[in-house]
C-alpha cells in the first residue's frame, strides 16, 4: 500500500519545503499542448553558435535550468548571449576562464564543454553540484586522449575535469563502446579543432543531433548508421532552430496513454531516430500513437505527436530500443504500474549514472505510489496492477524522477506529492501548472 498522508503531514509538506501536491481530476481530457524548446538541441545549438566567428541567431531554445548553465558558461568564455543572438569571437579566441567552470546539475554541458575546451591551448576546470561530481566522467577521457588532449579527472573518475592541451590535437578514429550521444558529441566538438580529419563510432540507438547539424555546416559526414567522420575547419555563423522537446512531450504522451480516452497532440517535437523510442514503447503497450513529419530542422525531422490513451499491456524494453528510449524509462515504469501484467526493463545500467541512481529512483517512486516494483542490476521489473494510490515521491535532485511522479497523479487514487519538484526546472520550468492544464483540457 502507499503512504496515505494525513493533513498534518501534508500542511507541513507544502509550508515548509520544497514540494508540491497533484491531484488529477477524473475523467478523460483532450489537449493540444506546445512543450519547451529541446534541451539537448540547445546545448548543441549555443556551442556550435559559440564555435563560429561573428553573429548566429537561435529560435525555441529551452527555457531550463540546464540551457541557461551552458548560456552562462559561455559568456564567462567571452561569448556574447542575448535573447536568440550569440556574438563570438570564434573558438580560436576564447577567452582563459579565471575560475572554475560551474556546470551546476548539467551533465550534457560538462560532457560537451570538456570535449570544446580540450582543444584549448589553456587550461579550464569543469565542475559540478553534488549529483553531477557524482557521475561518471572517465567515459569522455579515452576519446579525448585519443586526439592528444590533456584531461584530469579525480580518483573516483568524476569532476572536476581538467582539461586542454599545449599542442595541436590531431585528428584520429576513436571507437566508443557505449550508444552514447554524450560521449560521441565530446569527441566530436574536440576532433573539429584538431590538424586532420577524425571519425567515432559507437553502438546504435544515440541521438545524433550534433552529426545532423555538422553535416548540414559541411563539417562531417556520415559513412554508416554508427560511423562519422569529422573534418575540422571554421565553422559559419549561422541561423539555428531548435524544435520543442520530444523528451518533455513524453510526459503529456503518458498522461494521456494512463488516462483511457484521453488524446494529446504534442506540434513541433523532433522527431530524431534517437529520440523516439519511447513511441514504440507505447506502441507495444497497445498504445495508439501517429507520428507525422512536417518539417525539418538541422535535418533532424520534426512533426506532430498525438497520442490517445485505452487498455495498457505490459511489455519488455531491451537493447537498441534502451538508448532511444533512455530518458523515458521512469514513464515505463509509470506505464507498467497502470497496465496488464510485468514490464521489464533491461540493458539499461546507464540510468544508475543519470541525475539520480535512476534505476534505484524509479523502483522507488512506483513503490511509494503503492505499487510493485523490483530493481535488477540492468533495469527494473514493474508489477502492474492498474492502479496507484496516494502518496510522496522524493524527486532526489532529479528532473525526471520529479515529473514522472507527477503524471502518475493520473493514475492514482489520491493526491501525490512530490518533494523536491522544483528539480522540474532542470529541463521544464512551469511543468506543473502545464500538466494541470493539460490533464484539466476537455
Ligand atoms: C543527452 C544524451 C543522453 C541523455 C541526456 C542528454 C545529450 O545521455 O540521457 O539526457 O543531450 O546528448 P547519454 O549520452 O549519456 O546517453
Amino acid at each position: 500500500m502507499g503512504r496515505c498522508l494525513c493533513s498534518e503531514q501534508r500542511v507541513r509538506l507544502s509550508q515548509g519545503t520544497d514540494s508540491r501536491d497533484l491531484q488529477a481530476p477524473p475523467g478523460a481530457f483532450r489537449a493540444i499542448r506546445r512543450v519547451p524548446g529541446d534541451k539537448s538541441l540547445s546545448h548543441r545549438a549555443l556551442i556550435l553558435a559559440a564555435f563560429a566567428q561573428g553573429t548566429s541567431e537561435i529560435t525555441g531554445l529551452g527555457p531550463g535550468r540546464d540551457v541557461a548553465t551552458t548560456t552562462r558558461l559561455l559568456r564567462k568564455l567571452g561569448v556574447t548571449i542575448t535573447g536568440d543572438r550569440v556574438l563570438s569571437p570564434g573558438i580560436d579566441h576564447w577567452a582563459r576562464p579565471h575560475e572554475s567552470l560551474q556546470c551546476d546539475n548539467s551533465g550534457t554541458t560538462m560532457r560537451l564543454m570538456a570535449g570544446a575546451l580540450s582543444g584549448r591551448p589553456f587550461r579550464s576546470v569543469l565542475v559540478g553540484d553534488r549529483s553531477l561530481s557524482k557521475r561518471p566522467m572517465g567515459r569522455i577521457t579515452g576519446p579525448l586522449r585519443a586526439l592528444g588532449a590533456s584531461i584530469v579527472l579525480s580518483p573516483e573518475d568524476t569532476s572536476p575535469v581538467e582539461v586542454g592541451t599545449e599542442s595541436p590535437l590531431q585528428g584520429t578514429d576513436v571507437e566508443i563502446p557505449i550508444a552514447s550521444a554524450q560521449v560521441r558529441s565530446s569527441f566530436i566538438l574536440a576532433a573539429l579543432q584538431a590538424e586532420g580529419s577524425s571519425s567515432v563510432t559507437s553502438p546504435p540507438g544515440f541521438r545524433d543531433h550534433t552529426e545532423r547539424w555538422l553535416e548540414a555546416l559541411g563539417r562531417g559526414e556520415r559513412r554508416s548508421a554508427t560511423v562519422f567522420r569529422i573534418y575540422p575547419g571554421p565553422m559559419p555563423a549561422g541561423r539555428y532552430r531548435v524544435p520543442r522537446d520530444t523528451s518533455s512531450a513524453a510526459f503529456l504522451w503518458t498522461a494521456a496513454a494512463i488516462r483511457p480516452g484521453s488524446v494529446v497532440t504534442t506540434p513541433g517535437v523532433s522527431l530524431n531516430p534517437g529520440r523516439i523510442g519511447f513511441l514504440e514503447v507505447l506502441e507495444r503497450m497497445g498504445v495508439d500513437v501517429s507520428a507525422e513529419v512536417t518539417d525539418s530542422v538541422g535535418l533532424d525531422p520534426v512533426g506532430t505527436v498525438t497520442v490517445r490513451g485505452g487498455a495498457l499491456r505490459a511489455t519488455e524494453v531491451a537493447g537498441e530500443l534502451v538508448a532511444a528510449a533512455l530518458d523515458e524509462l521512469p514513464l515505463v515504469a509509470v506505464l507498467g504500474a497502470m497496465a496488464e501484467g510485468i514490464t521489464v526493463v533491461r540493458d539499461a545500467q546507464e540510468l544508475r549514472g543519470k541525475e539520480s541512481d535512476r534505476i534505484a529512483s524509479t523502483v522507488a517512486m512506483i513503490r511509494a505510489l503503492g505499487g510493485g516494483a523490483e530493481a535488477t542490476q540492468d533495469g527494473f521489473a514493474i508489477v502492474g496492477t492498474g492502479t496507484l494510490e496516494a502518496g510522496i515521491v522524493e524527486a532526489g535532485g532529479d528532473h525526471r524522477i520529479a515529473m514522472a511522479g507527477a503524471v502518475a497523479a493520473l493514475g492514482a487514487r489520491g493526491t501525490v506529492t512530490i518533494v523536491g519538484a522544483s528539480a522540474a526546472d532542470v529541463s521544464w520550468p512551469g511543468f506543473y501548472e502545464d500538466l494541470e492544464a493539460t490533464w484539466s483540457s476537455r
